[in-house]
């Protein structure tokens, strides 16, 4: 089937009453674009229990700061059809700024607690951005389920709690990042590493999985769990540490010692040269 593309919210909220009217389950998938294999796994994966999958196409100038790369964010809209299509994507709902953000546009929200930590300190206003923009891309694809990546973690939790508190009743689906064979962890931005900075950026993987063997061995200090994160780090001066640490996975609570049965996630960001890169690793308590 040839994808659809739509462009309006009127004419996609319409289409998807339609859908839902003829018993069909939808599946939305919000992207920025530049589509790579991680996204095209999410389609895949909606695919598998979906009648619809909706994949979202808008680079959201609320989440970016001013001195981020809104303006130099890849974009290639032609691949990223054919990623789409060749994924099982049916939909393609790529609205322009003015869609989403008319001159009269008023509302934001905002996710407190679980924003304020990690790339919330060093990221003011991006979750307020991602959060606002996500209820929007729901309330114009009015999806069953969402699915996003493990990749932006906290994210994960800010619009799981998004829909709660608000009563959305959409299902949030999460999907293990995509690596590439080295380890990196696939991102749009990516695009930016040189040849060079792709092997260096391999030590964000070795710093996350030498943190979780050593929780795996026992392991609950937190301190301990992250200056081992950090001396991994160092080996690469090239990489600017932003944060290497540890947290409980449901809340990302930073205790100074972590119970043995809890679910825990070690998170990095930082810069490489110019780039900014963050990365996770999930442990799942064995109890
Ligand atoms: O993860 C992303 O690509 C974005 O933050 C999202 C969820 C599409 C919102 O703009």
């Amino acid at each position: 089937m040839p994808l659809t593309i739509i462009t309006t919210i009127k004419e996609m909220q319409d289409l998807s009453d339609t859908l839902r009217k003829q018993g069909k389950t939808i599946a939305c998938v919000p992207t920025m674009g530049y589509l790579h294999a991680g996204h095209a796994s999410l389609i895949k994966e909606a695919v598998k229990s979906h009648d619809i999958v909706i994949t979202t196409i808008f680079v959201n100038p609320l989440q970016f700061g001013p001195k981020e790369d809104f303006e130099r964010y890849p974009r290639d809209t032609e691949r990223d059809k054919n990623i789409i299509e060749a994924s099982g994507g049916s939909i393609l709902f790529y609205p322009s700024i003015d869609e989403m953000y008319p001159p009269d546009y008023q509302t934001t929200i905002s996710v407190t607690n679980i924003s304020k930590s990690f790339e919330g300190a060093f990221r003011p206003g991006h979750f307020e951005g991602v959060a606002t923009v996500v209820a929007k891309l729901f309330g114009a694809t009015k999806p069953h389920t969402a699915f996003f990546g493990q990749k932006d973690y906290q994210q994960t939790l800010i619009i799981k709690q998004m829909v709660h508190d608000l009563n959305l009743g959409i299902c949030i689906s999460i999907v293990p990042t995509l690596r590439e064979s080295s380890g990196l962890a696939m991102s749009s931005r990516n695009v930016y590493l040189s040849d060079d900075e792709k092997k260096q950026a391999l030590v964000l993987h070795s710093a996350l999985s030498e943190g979780h063997s050593l929780i795996e061995h026992g392991e609950r200090k937190r301190a301990k769990i992250e200056q081992v994160m950090h001396d991994i780090l160092a080996t690469c001066p090239e990489f600017t540490i932003q944060y290497a640490s540890v947290a409980e996975a449901d809340t990302l609570a930073t205790p100074d010692i972590f119970l043995e049965n809890k679910d825990l996630v070690l998170l990095i960001a930082g810069f490489l040269g110019k780039t900014r890169l963050i990365d996770n690793m999930l442990y799942l308590s064995k109890s």
